[in-house]
């Protein structure tokens, strides 16, 4: 059985991960509808990636004995001037995700709860890789992004990305 923080956290953290799925869904429409479909791609596979860190804590819970309890997603409400504002608004979201798995962990980390820490050391892991693409993703824009023909190129590399189920997340 899980301590009850805990699991409200992860529990808490399962909405945050779907608003972070149709979070980076509407980034995705804004670029469709400027005509990015790779920038559009990327988010699309990184909203998929959301919905599996999602299910993934959702699973913990479930085999830890929680009953799991669902709240409203927000609604995405950012507003965007330029090509470049879901990449920064991307990067600074990854931050408040990882501040948010970092209190999960301190509060396992609090009460002795080894095996709560084995299960979130994937997702610090992960963290640490999602803050690094965003960020990749602003430096990029920054030096290519601003000539017709490197947002071409930059668009298409995007448009190679390519989704891999968070199968090997951590074991259940
Ligand atoms: Fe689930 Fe982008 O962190």
């Amino acid at each position: 059985m899980l301590n009850e923080k805990v699991a409200r956290l992860i529990n808490e953290q399962v909405n945050k991960e779907l608003y972070s799925g149709y979070l980076y869904l509407d980034f995705a429409n804004y670029y469709a509808d400027e005509g990015l479909d790779g920038f559009a791609n990327w988010y699309e596979i990184q909203a998929l990636e959301e919905r599996d860190h999602a299910m993934m804590m959702r699973r913990y819970l479930l085999d830890n004995g929680v009953r799991v309890t669902f709240g409203e997603i927000a609604k995405p409400d950012k507003v965007f001037k330029k090509l470049s504002d879901p990449l920064d608004a991307g990067y600074e979201h990854e931050q408040y995700v990882t501040s948010l798995i970092n209190a999960i962990y301190k509060e396992a980390f609090a009460i002795n709860d080894f095996k709560t820490m084995q299960f979130l050391d994937w997702f610090i892991k992960e963290q640490g890789e999602e803050e690094k693409n965003a960020e990749d993703m602003v430096k990029k824009m920054k030096l290519f992004g601003n000539d017709a023909k490197g947002l071409y190129s930059l668009n298409q590399e995007l448009a190679g990305r390519v989704y891999a189920p968070s199968a090997t997340g951590p074991a259940m």
